[in-house]
């Protein structure tokens, strides 16, 4: 037997033995009152990885699971053109030595198989009545969010295992993240976390795959995958290092924001969180800043957290809050998801319940009301959006560019703490305006005692998974409506647009600063006063060409948003949310993180000095490329390297 051999047939016996005996210690458990915060670890945190663990492990293992004791950058990973490995590569782990990971995560690691594999013959699992109910159920959320890689937006995937029916096609991994491991403690996410940067390999976080982006995505990644991580903790009276004292909630990582709901509705309290139900929380949501229907009250989501718990790039368990590395805190509360680490969990002021008024109608051309007509209507709408988040309200609403005609929906109007007189009050010079101009419509308006059942009624189930369409969003700051001339400019710009046939949607929002803190969230969302979506759509995008793709691209990012960003430009504290945008948007930097981009920057370089975390468009992210070749726009689907 050569010796190489050899040592093969050893290492095999060794995770045989290891799968028994060695698993355990890396499971250590740590007193549940260890942290900083007034609120016990869940149990899924107090199993971490220690030194004690690591040091009884052998040589070889504390290469591959060891923490990272390294002070700063030894410059190692440093030189342009330095790629992160990918499979095939020499360096790239044996079979051995994942195995060896699989046993130490106690059979956590997941190989990738494509969520469509069903639908191709070349998996070996074809199974055409499978394949029937994976392709029915693509736009269901949570078929993705079950699966360990999949991603909501097949686009960034690089399309190469679409859920069709093709037995005699080829489904490849694309963008899929090569194994995810199927976290359910602290010391999963530090044996992947370790494992990845000791190794020098990609690593990407996925929780639900809502990100539009692809940022959940990575060719040639370890993924961790958060979705497991379900705890919820109600705390009756929180003691803040921030000074705040009251009501608060625990989020673990894997939580959905229709399960803050519900808990929240079940403790009588109201938390805030998106309109899609099942959007993770206290992964990219809060991440990002999170933008909700009580921000005339409280801000971005991200503004009302106190505390996170969060592994770092050096494999690290630590508490970010007012006290407790408060530069963490800052960054993790706005900079951007898969940044600084892998938050585990969040702990978020709750307010008290407050009825909420919702109104929901529909006005749209035809008879006497012609485009022209119903854009006047529209006008009045935008007018008042100073008086609106000022009575700290906010809508939803879609645009739609119809053949030859434009609908305009609301849905909803939504008045946290009014009554259905006041919001009548509020709201009667639009709706005047709309009966002056003979605009026929039927406002639905109703009262709830709480935000739960107005949530639940007017936003109910999310579909998710577009082929076709390509969104971007642009934040309009109330400088545009204080300034007539700026007002008419940008309104002029969007009308133009409609009549034009482009769709549009979007929200009258002001988070502004309400809850006074201070955090990484974009100035634009400081500013902000309407947040506007648009999108271009890519035609046949199943088979479509990296040409058509990129016509596609190109037209969100010039024609559609384009415009837009002249007449909200970052100088004047416009901007983008990052979670929603276009991948290719121009100067993202300035544009997703509006003035605090220096500052994240330094933080990202103090934190993450080796560049274990990655995503497109993430801080940080402009020193690396990912070599997709030319598919048109920015796919996850090739190999990451320094620029
Ligand atoms: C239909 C729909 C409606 C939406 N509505 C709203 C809304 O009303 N308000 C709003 O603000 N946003 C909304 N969003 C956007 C949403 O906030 C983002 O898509 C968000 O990034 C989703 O986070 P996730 O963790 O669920 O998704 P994922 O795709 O799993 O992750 C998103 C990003 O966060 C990173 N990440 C995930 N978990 C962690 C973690 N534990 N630690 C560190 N990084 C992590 C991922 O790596 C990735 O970069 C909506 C999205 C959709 C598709
Ligand atoms: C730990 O925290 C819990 C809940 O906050 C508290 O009741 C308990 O007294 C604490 N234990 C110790 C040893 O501090
Ligand atoms: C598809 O959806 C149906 C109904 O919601 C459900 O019963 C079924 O389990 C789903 N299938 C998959 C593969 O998720
Ligand atoms: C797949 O290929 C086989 C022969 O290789 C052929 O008989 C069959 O019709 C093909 N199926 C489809 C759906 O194209
Ligand atoms: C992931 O782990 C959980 C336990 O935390 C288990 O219930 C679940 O079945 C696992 N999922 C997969 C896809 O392995
Ligand atoms: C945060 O902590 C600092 C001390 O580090 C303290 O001075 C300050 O009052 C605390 N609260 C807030 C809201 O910053
Ligand atoms: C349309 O306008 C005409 C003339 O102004 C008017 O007589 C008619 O009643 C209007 N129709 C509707 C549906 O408002
Ligand atoms: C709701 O409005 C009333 C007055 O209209 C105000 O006193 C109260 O503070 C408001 N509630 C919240 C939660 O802000
Ligand atoms: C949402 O889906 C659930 C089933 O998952 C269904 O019972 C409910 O009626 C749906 N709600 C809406 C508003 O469509
Ligand atoms: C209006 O739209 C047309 C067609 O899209 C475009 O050519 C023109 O420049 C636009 N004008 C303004 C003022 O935006
Ligand atoms: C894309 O190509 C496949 C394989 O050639 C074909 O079966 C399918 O119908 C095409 N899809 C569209 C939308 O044209």
């Amino acid at each position: 037997m050569a010796p190489i051999d050899f040592l093969f047939h050893l290492g095999a016996l060794l995770v045989l033995f290891a799968r028994v005996v060695i698993a355990d210690p890396a499971l250590t458990i740590v007193p549940v009152n260890s942290t900083v915060t007034d609120a016990p670890l869940f149990d899924f945190e107090t199993t971490q990885l220690t030194d004690d663990v690591i040091a009884s492990l052998s040589t070889r293992d504390q290469k591959l699971f060891g923490f990272d004791n390294s002070a700063v950058n030894s410059g190692l990973f440093r030189r342009s053109g330095e790629c992160k490995i990918f499979p095939g590569d020499e360096e790239w782990p044996s079979k051995e030595t994942w195995d060896r990971f699989d046993a130490l995560a106690d059979g956590a690691l997941i190989p990738t198989i494509p969520l469509a594999a069903p639908c191709y013959k070349n998996w070996g699992l074809y199974d055409a009545r499978k394949c029937a109910e994976i392709s029915k159920n693509f736009t269901n959320p949570y078929l993705h969010e079950a699966d360990p890689t999949s991603n909501m937006w097949p686009i960034f995937q690089g399309r190469t295992c679409l859920p069709y029916d093709r037995p005699n096609g080829t489904c490849t991994l694309g963008s899929f993240p090569s194994y995810a491991v199927n976290v359910s403690t602290v010391a999963h996410i530090q044996l992947a976390l370790n494992f990845a940067r000791n190794n020098n390999m990609r690593l990407v976080i996925k929780n639900t795959g809502h990100d539009y982006l692809g940022k959940s995505l990575g060719a040639g990644a370890l993924s961790i995958w958060t979705h497991n991580l379900k705890d919820i903790q109600f705390i009756e009276n929180y003691k803040s290092d921030s000074g705040y004292e009251g009501k608060a909630m625990k989020i673990a990582a894997g939580v959905t924001v229709r399960e803050v709901y519900q808990a929240a509705h079940k403790y009588e309290v109201t938390a805030l969180g998106g309109i899609c139900e099942s959007v993770g929380y206290a992964g990219g949501y809060i991440a990002g800043g999170g933008h909700t229907p009580m921000s005339g009250y409280y801000g971005m989501a991200a503004d009302n957290v106190e505390a996170l718990e969060v592994v770092t790039a050096d494999g690290r368990f630590v508490t970010a809050s007012n006290t407790s590395n408060p530069d963490l805190y800052w960054a993790l509360r706005g900079g951007g998801g898969s940044t600084f680490g892998v938050v585990t969990s969040v702990i978020i002021r709750v307010h008290p319940k407050v009825p909420i008024v919702t109104s929901s109608f529909t006005i749209g051309t035809g008879g006497n009301v012609t485009k022209e007509l119903l854009w006047e209507g529209i006008r009045k709408y935008f007018e008042m959006f100073i008086p609106f988040t000022d009575a700290h309200t906010y809508s939803y609403f879609w645009i739609w560019a119809q053949n030859d005609g434009l609908q305009f929906q609301m849905v909803p109007f939504f008045a946290p703490n009014h009554t259905i007189d006041s919001f009548n009050a509020l709201v009667k010079p639009w709706f005047d305006r709309l009966h002056e101009l003979g605009i026929q419509f039927t406002p639905k308006t109703t009262l709830y005692d709480s935000f739960y059942p107005a949530y639940n009624e007017n936003w109910g189930n999310d579909t998710v998974a577009g082929l076709t369409a390509l969104p971007g969003n642009r934040l309009f700051p109330r400088g545009n409506w204080e300034d007539p001339e700026k007002f008419k400019k940008m309104f002029a710009v969007l009308r133009n647009q409609s009549l034009s046939g482009k769709s549009m949607g979007g929200y009258h929002q002001a988070p502004r600063n309400r809850m006074n803190v201070d955090n990484a969230v974009s100035s634009a969302f400081r500013h902000v006063i309407s947040f506007l979506i648009g999108a271009a759509i890519v035609e046949g995008a199943e088979n479509a060409t990296a040409a058509e793709l990129q016509k596609a691209t190109d037209s969100l990012t010039y024609d559609v948003l384009g415009p837009w960003r002249e007449v909200a430009p970052e100088s004047e504290f416009g901007g983008s949310y990052l979670n929603e945008a276009n991948v290719m948007e121009p100067r993202w930097q300035e544009s997703f993180y509006g003035t605090q981009y220096p500052r994240l920057l330094e933080l990202k370089k103090k934190w993450d000095p080796k560049s274990v975390f990655y995503a497109t468009t993430a801080v940080g992210s402009e020193e690396w490329e990912v070599r997709d070749g030319d598919q048109g726009t920015q796919t996850q689907n090739g190999r990451l390297c320094r620029v």
